[in-house]
């Protein structure tokens, strides 16, 4: 669900055609849906509201100022990983005591500017990483909540550079290490409380199955800790939902609950959330304007002003992203899967790398000047962008119904070399 939608074959974000932002503003261009973003983060408050929890917005996803203060006046907490985007929680005046903070790799500077933040709880990856909480934390004069994230080994089924849950990743600690960590916790490091524990098994899952292996392997370690008379406050169970990005039929947030809920209802535990995808996902498209059409062993190319350093995913993952020609109508497309007998098209930037490109074998009538929409962009997109081959990264829109802002500008060669010095040796 979200708000792009044709209105007499033009595509609109809420009340504001995308082909008039994106020769307002110019091209590569993210173009994002408060409603579709606020929408979708009710959706998931909405389903676990029975219990006691808490959604904490994963920031990684899209960490757009103008996004967080969104959620985050509407009640979301954020999901951290690291200083910046401790940084940008501050500056959006997240409480503290809803920031939640993951990473394999949080420095002692990280970990002291979040101890006196006040946060909520660090998501620990590791003991070494425990033992330095304690010993920054004891330096502040502080005890701070912490919960374990337990590896579970678990296959989400995903992309294996999105999957987290399984053994031979690097994140989380093992089903027995973390047992022990429990165990001695709290003789052994007097200025943390452990009491919660962390899963994020991946992303772009569609099922709950894993989740639900994932959450009853954990539950299992919960009875043994809670047997030696340890309880926990906090059971998070991280992000990872997937959305609709092609043929999808992800499970909804309500299916989520649904599955989870039965699971854990009967324990006193307040629940923690951590969407990234399932709230930005579906918010953002990302505009570009159509440079030259080429051909070259009767293969057709659409180079576009759009790159992989604007967005990644399709040349990281293999990532599916619809793509509408926003000067045409709609092509009736149908399914991916009943395309056959069309010419097909790639839809490439203009990176040196044969691994640029937004979309592979595509139906597109396009000629040069005309606008493109790459669907989907909003998680993921902007915040992956970077600024290989000295390309300025896109601006961004925020459309409020018939209103727009302007929030972020686009990059200039200036901002290339701001911190740049030329030394002549
Ligand atoms: N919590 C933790 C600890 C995470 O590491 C992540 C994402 C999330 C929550 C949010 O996951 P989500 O709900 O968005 O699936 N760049 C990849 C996705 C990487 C996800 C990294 N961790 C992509 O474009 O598909």
């Amino acid at each position: 669900m979200h708000y792009f939608n044709y209105r007499n074959d033009k595509l609109f974000c809420e009340d504001v055609e995308v082909k008039a932002l994106a020769e307002e503003f110019g091209t590569p261009l993210y173009v994002y849906s408060k409603r579709t973003l606020i929408e979708h983060f009710e959706k998931i408050k909405e389903a676990f509201s029975g219990v006691d929890s808490l959604v904490c917005y994963s920031v990684k996803a899209n960490s757009s100022l103008s996004l967080l203060n969104v959620l985050v006046s509407r009640g979301c907490g954020l999901d951290i990983v690291s200083g910046g985007e401790l940084n940008r929680a501050k500056l959006v005046n997240c409480p503290a005591k809803k920031i939640v903070y993951a990473s394999v790799g949080k420095t002692e500077g990280e970990i002291r500017d979040a101890i006196k933040y006040g946060i909520l709880l660090f998501n620990v990856e590791s003991l070494p990483e425990l033992e330095r909480i304690n010993k920054v934390a004891a330096s502040l004069k502080r005890i701070q909540d912490v919960a374990l994230r337990v590896n579970p080994d678990v296959d989400a089924h995903t992309h294996k550079y999105i999957t987290t849950a399984k053994k031979e990743t690097k994140f989380g600690i093992d089903l027995a290490g973390a047992k022990k960590i429990f165990l001695e916790a709290k003789r052994k490091y007097k200025n943390i409380n452990l009491n919660g524990i962390h899963i994020h098994i991946g992303s772009q899952i569609i099922e709950a199955k894993p989740f639900v292996k994932a959450v009853k392997k954990v539950l299992s370690l919960v009875d043994q800790i809670n047997s030696a008379g340890i309880n926990l406050e906090y059971f998070d169970i991280g992000g990872g939902l997937g959305i609709i990005y092609d043929e999808e039929r992800p499970q909804t947030a309500k299916d989520f609950a649904a599955s989870i809920l039965p699971l854990i209802k009967k324990r006193d535990f307040k629940i923690i959330l951590e969407p990234g995808r399932f709230i930005a996902g579906n918010a953002g498209i990302l505009a570009a304007k159509v440079l030259y059409i080429k051909e070259s062993y009767r293969k057709q190319f659409v180079i576009v002003d759009a790159a992989m350093n604007d967005l990644i995913r399709p040349s990281l993952y293999n990532a599916y992203h619809k793509i509408v020609n926003l000067s045409r109508p709609p092509q009736v497309l149908g399914r991916r899967s009943q395309i056959k007998d069309r010419k097909l098209v790639d839809v490439v930037g203009p990176i040196c790398e044969s691994g640029d490109f937004l979309g592979k074998s595509r139906i597109l009538d396009a000629v040069a000047g005309d606008y493109i929409a790459v669907m989907s962009a909003g998680a993921y997109g902007f915040s992956m962008s970077s600024n290989y081959n000295s390309r300025p990264r896109p601006a961004e829109v925020l459309v409020d119904g018939s209103k727009y802002y302007l929030i972020r500008e686009r990059e200039d060669y200036k901002d290339l070399v701001r911190k740049e010095k030329i030394i002549k040796i």
